[in-house]
Parts: structure tokens; sequence; C-alpha cells
């Protein structure tokens, strides 16, 4: 394997010309205007010119392109959506690897109302994929912000999380099979959906979350479930990250695994939000410190189940756990109270410059995590505003600083490094991760050398090895000198 300092040359003619044989009329980009979208992720932060655009229309055709790339020894970056926070989609500036779109894998293959079960390709957007199983009665619980470019090859090689993780999990529990293209350009067929299946290694896992450093994922078997007949949504005011806590608790002691969404957002998201996000509007009368939208589903018509909700957040609020609440009593009203949640990564663009970090901890250690992680940012980044939000009940903080208001997003800048670190050695403090939900890319490969236990890098490294021998596969992602 080379050095990362020693990159493989430039992808010569004839290579690009068999690709371009291999795809056929459509099936690639070549102008740099045409290449312009691909090569940039979508906060602009990585760039890389690709040698050439593939954008093939088959699993057989992505069979063919790599198995090409694996005798000429090109780098492949794979790309759905492009909707990577980590710049895991991007190529790296060399322009000595190809591009390989997924986005014309676009095929629903089936869906099986009775097994529970849909297979689709690796292109399909997450919202095409979540109609087509309502289409059926059916319920695709994967959500997330992205849902409308999102597509499932990047969801699977990323193991998404999302808004419905506290109930349906990952998207790694939703995985039922897989089809992967491996890098000598064989295919790996799997596309089980089988419950059960105990036959050896369960080889799909290796590819879920793996970003395509082990292969491209073209399709897969997601596991569905019964469509909700009531859906119970609040929004509700806080007064502490602990008093959130207590009332998941109590909300669970009621309902059960009924709670799909326990989302936690400070004062300030709300702001930035109703600022930027028109249409939205706070939907109470005075400032709270912090708030949560929550969501319950049940299965069958209950007339109880909404008031039972009520009432537990009526006894939270009598308890002094909650401040105020406001039950959704329409499907508009339950959009208005999702887009204050949904919205907070948008309205945060409008504040300039923003230090991004993916956390997660035990949801039990989340309050001691909160209070000493701003008393860090008030020493390092006094003037910094820190509008740390997400997924409560995952224990998961999209833990963001915003420059200050009217500021220096510059300054914010040249602190990154100190700041990232700073937030990631007190996270690993509090026993947690540095990377939740939104993967490592090429942005957090320094993070994984410094915070991963040293054996299981071990591993992955005997692993990337063992199936990507030649290191083509999405190079200096995941993995440094993997190419
Ligand atoms: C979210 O939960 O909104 C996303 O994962 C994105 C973010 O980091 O802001
Ligand atoms: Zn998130």
């Amino acid at each position: 394997m080379a050095a990362m300092d020693d990159p493989a040359p430039p992808v010569p003619a004839v290579m690009i010309a068999a690709l371009k044989e291999t795809l056929g009329p459509g099936g690639w980009l070549e102008a740099p205007a045409d290449r312009a979208p691909f090569e940039t992720d979508f906060r602009g932060l990585y760039h890389g010119p690709a040698a050439l655009i593939a954008l093939p229309d088959s699993t057989e055709r992505v069979a063919r392109v790599v198995a090409l790339c694996a005798r000429g020894r090109v780098g492949i970056v794979p790309q759905g959506g492009n909707t990577s926070y980590c710049g895991g989609a991007t190529p790296r500036p060399a322009g000595n690897e190809i591009l390989l779109s997924l986005r014309r894998l676009r095929r629903i293959r089936a869906v099986d109302a009775a097994g529970d079960a849909l297979t689709a390709e690796a292109g399909c957007v997450l919202a095409e994929l979540q109609s087509a199983a309502a289409a059926v009665d059916r319920l695709l619980p994967m959500s997330i912000g992205s849902e409308g470019s999102a597509t499932l090859g990047g969801l699977v090689s990323t193991n998404a999380g999302g808004t419905a993780v506290l109930r349906y999990g990952m998207m790694r529990a939703l995985v039922l099979g897989l089809e992967v293209v491996l890098p000598d350009g064989r295919v790996l067929n799997q596309l089980s959906g089988l419950r059960k299946d105990n036959t050896g290694y369960d080889l799909k896992q290796l590819f879920i979350g793996a970003e395509g450093t082990l292969g491209v994922v073209t399709a897969a078997t997601l596991r569905l479930f019964p469509r909700p007949a009531v859906t119970a949504t609040a929004f509700a005011a806080l007064p502490t990250p602990a008093a959130a806590l207590a009332l998941l608790a109590a909300l669970r002691d009621s309902l059960g695994d009924a709670v799909t969404t326990f989302e936690l957002m400070p004062r300030l998201a709300l702001e930035f939000v109703c600022r930027h996000v028109p249409g939205t509007r706070d939907p109470f009368g005075a400032p709270h410190a912090w708030y949560a939208l929550v969501e319950a589903t049940a299965g069958a018509e209950d007339p109880e189940f909404t008031p039972r909700f009520a009432s537990v957040l009526a006894a939270a609020i009598g308890d002094g756990h909650a401040q105020d609440a406001v039950i959704a009593s329409s499907g508009a009203e339950r959009e208005a109270l999702w887009r204050l949640r949904e919205t907070i990564p948008e309205a945060q663009r409008h504040e300039g410059v923003s230090l991004k970090h993916d956390i997660s901890v035990t949801p039990g250690r989340l309050p001691a995590f909160i209070a000493a992680g701003a008393a860090l940012v008030a020493r390092l980044a006094p003037h910094a505003r820190l509008v740390a939000y997400g997924h409560l009940g995952d224990g998961n903080l999209h833990y963001n600083l915003s420059e200050p208001a009217g500021g220096d997003g510059g300054a914010l800048s040249r602190q990154s490094e100190e700041i990232r670190r700073a937030v990631h050695d007190l996270v690993a403090a509090h026993g947690g991760s540095f990377s939740a939900e939104h993967g490592i890319g090429q942005a957090k490969v320094g993070e994984l050398e410094r915070y991963e236990d040293p054996v299981a890098l071990d591993l992955m490294r005997a692993m990337k090895r063992t199936l990507d021998p030649h290191g083509i596969m999405n190079p200096g992602k995941v993995l440094r000198g993997s190419e």
C-alpha cells in the first residue's frame, strides 16, 4: 500500500476511455461544469476534482466499473445524495479518483407488505421509499432532515440515525439484507428478507456504516413496520436537561415503547428558527431555557392514547419537570411543531460560521456533560453561541457553536481545532462517542485514531486490507493510509 503522502498517479486516458465505454452513453460526466455539483460537499467545506463522474444505471455496470478500477488501481469515491456532514462522499484534492454516483440506481425492486420488507436500489431517495411503504400501509421509520435528498446507499453506508431511533433504532436495525459490489468487482448478494438467518458471519454488518470503504452498497432490503393509527405530538418547555430526562422517563412509564421521538433544543435554537424560517413562531408567550419535541404513536385506534399522553405532560408541569406544553390537534399543527426542530441546521447556517460536533453519551450522563460543556465553551470561546440540540432519547447532541452575533466568524474558525479537541476530550471523559450518527468521512479520521480502542483500530485496518487490498474504495476516508 502507498503511504498517504505518496498519492496515486493521475488516472490514465486509456482507463478513462475504458470506463466511458463500460458506462455507455449518458453514463458519465467529464466537463468541469457538469462535475462541479458532485465535487463539493453540501456545506461547501470539502472540494476535490474527480477524474470522471461515473453514473452507472445497474449493479452489473457498477461491478464492471469497480473491476476496471481494481485492475488499474484507481480510487473510487461512492456518492449518493451528497448530504454527508463529514466529507465522506467528496473526492480528495489530488484529482486521481473517480466519483461513482449511485443516482441512476433508482428502482424499487419489491415491496412485500405481508413480509414487512422493501427492497430498493442505492440511488432511491428516502422520501420516495417512505411513500412506497405508506402506499401499502406500512411504515419505513427512518426519518432525517435531509430525507428529500439522502439516498438509500448513503443511509446504509453511514448507518444513518435521525429522529425515530429511540423506538426503531439506527439504519443497522432496519437492514435485513444487502447487495454489495466488492472492491474486486464481485457482487455479494444477500438481499434476503429473512428475519432469522444464523448461517455464519453476518457479513452485511461489515458494510453498514463503512462509508463505502469496503465496497459499494447497490441495493438493500429494509424492515417495515405497521403504520401508526394514532400520533400524539407535543412541544414542551423545560427548565433543565435533567427535567427533560425526567419527562421522557414519565412518558415511557405511562406509554411504554410508544415514545418514538424525544428531541431537545435550547432557547437559542428556537430563536434562530423563528428568525430565519418563514412561517415559524414560538408556541409560548414567555421564553424558556430548553424545549423538547415529543412524539408517541399507537399501532391501533385508541381514544385513550392522546389523553394519556396529555396527562403525563400535565403531571410533568405539576411537578416542575415541564413549565408549559402544547399538543398538536391537527396534521398542520404537528408539522408546524416538527418544523421548529427540523429547520435548526438550516437556521443555524444563517447565523454565520458554525463548528459542529456530533457527540453521544449515555442519556443519563447528558445533564452532567451539558453542564461541563457549557463551562468549557465559556472558558475557551466566551462569545461563541452554543446551540446544543438533538436526539436526547439517544444521548446524541449536535454540539454546535455559532460565531458571536454580528461577530467575527474567522476568529471562531481559527479556534476550531482547539475547541474540537476540548469537546471531544470531554466526551471521552464522559464515556461517549465523538461521532454518534454522522460518521468519520475525511473530517474525523484523526479523531478515530485518537479516541478509538487500539485493538478495534487494528481490526478495522485488517478488515480493510483483506477486503480492499489495493486500497481503491473511498481512499483516505475512515482510515488513514489505507490507499
Ligand atoms: C440533525 O439532527 O438535525 C442533523 O443530524 C444535522 C445536524 O448536525 O445539524
Ligand atoms: Zn441528528
